[in-house]
């Protein structure tokens, strides 16, 4: 297993945002259901939630943009994200699953399957795993990356979530750390 992106993220993730002392950092994916959080760009962290089809972050009832936007909670199994609604009044269909698109070169929206709305071709709802509380996807060289970005939208303090495959790292795109919150 190569270390290069985890290394880079430890870079970017040392001082505040590192992991307590003494919890030892390895594969280890919660269990039960949880909360995605993203740290690093607000004062405090913001989760991670559906709208439409797409992963954005930060308080859900401040975006009204979408027809179908609530909370989610996650499950892990066979390195998938089963993903479900947690707002009162909406349900996702069951086998509604988190994704990324890990695309050369390319920085591309992530989001969810199901719910009648088409999942792009790119996309992947496998090889996710946590390391520590840290959810990394697992290239299929054994490399893990976390290569997560958040861009602001028209509404202060809500992000939406892109994967940035080749770490092209454009501007206006912020660095989160995503974890676990059980
Ligand atoms: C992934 O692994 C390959 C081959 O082991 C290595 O050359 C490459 O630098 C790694 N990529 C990243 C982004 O860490
Ligand atoms: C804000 O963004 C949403 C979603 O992209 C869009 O539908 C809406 O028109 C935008 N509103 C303004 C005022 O730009």
């Amino acid at each position: 297993m190569k270390f290069n992106t985890l290394a880079t993220f430890f870079a970017l993730t040392s001082g505040s945002l590192a992991a307590p002392a003494g919890e030892a950092l390895e594969k280890r994916n919660p269990t039960g259901s949880f909360s995605l959080i993203a740290y690093g760009v607000a004062s405090s962290y913001i989760k991670i939630f559906y709208s439409d089809g797409l992963a954005y972050a930060g308080d859900s009832s401040l975006w009204t943009y979408g027809s179908v936007t609530t909370d989610v909670t996650f499950t892990i199994g066979n390195t998938e994200l089963p993903t479900t609604a947690t707002t009162s009044g909406v349900t996702l269909d069951a086998d509604t699953l988190f994704y990324i698109q890990p695309t050369a070169d390319a920085i591309t929206e992530v989001g969810f399957t199901g719910n009648g709305i088409s999942t792009p071709s790119a996309a992947t709802t496998e090889s996710f795993l946590f390391y520590g509380t840290y959810l990394m996807w697992e290239e299929s060289n054994g490399n893990l990356s976390d290569s997560f970005r958040l861009k602001e939208t028209n509404v202060s303090g809500v992000y939406q979530m892109y994967w940035d495959q080749s770490n092209l790292y454009p501007s206006g795109y912020l660095l989160p750390t995503v974890k676990s919150l059980s």
